[in-house]
């Protein structure tokens, strides 16, 4: 079955986001979609014409996760957005994980912040290792490498260019302002209840 673009329409009129800035970025968005369905269709179409040996195969192979992830990672980036946010409630289990394992919530969010402004492009990631129950805060280059195996993301930033560039130039740390305005950390706690009473 194929993916289906989701829509994020109800995140226009975010403050600190331009129309422009988050239009584009659906679109951006779209095109992982089409072309994760489009390298499965190509993949599953080479295996059943005994194809799988070729050089091209690998080749699309290799480009799969870049696809996929781009449009799963973008899907967390909209999710975990919300006009106005939302606090973190302090009885949460995320807030109470995140003291534990960082020392202060400010310290998180300094870490977090700076993991953001790294140079180069990516994403800031707070990802939850299930298997050892602890939090990170991970820099992730282009999305096809570099995830930790079992973890699950529980805030993720876009900080490839074009998540700012058009609202805000070289001018990374006001667009990471406006990010945490408009984080919603009650999903965020949500989903951390969730893989934590699971385990999964
Ligand atoms: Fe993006």
């Amino acid at each position: 079955m194929a993916y289906e673009a989701k829509k994020y329409d109800g995140l226009v009129g975010m403050e600190g986001f331009s129309d422009t800035l988050l239009k584009n970025h659906f679109t951006l968005y779209q095109g992982y979609v089409t072309n994760t369905n489009k390298a499965a269709d190509t993949l599953a179409a080479m295996a059943k014409d005994a194809r799988i040996g070729t050089p091209e195969y690998a080749e699309l192979k290799r480009r799969f996760g870049w696809e996929f992830n781009g449009m799963r990672m973008h899907e967390y980036y909209f999710t975990n957005l919300k006009k106005g946010g939302s606090a973190l409630a302090k009885e949460s289990a995320l807030y109470k994980k995140i003291v534990s394992d960082f020392g202060s919530y400010e310290n998180w969010e300094k870490d977090f912040r700076a993991v953001g402004a790294m140079r180069g492009i990516g994403w800031a990631v707070l990802y939850y290792d299930i298997l050892g129950e602890r939090l990170f805060n991970m820099w992730i280059n282009e999305h096809d490498a570099g995830h930790p195996a079992g973890c699950k993301p529980k805030i993720v930033m876009d900080v490839f260019e074009h998540a700012y560039m058009t609202d805000y130039g070289l001018k990374r740390a006001d667009y990471i302002n406006a990010f945490f305005k408009n984080l919603s950390w009650e999903k965020a706690a949500e989903k951390f209840e969730k893989s934590a009473k699971a385990g999964r």
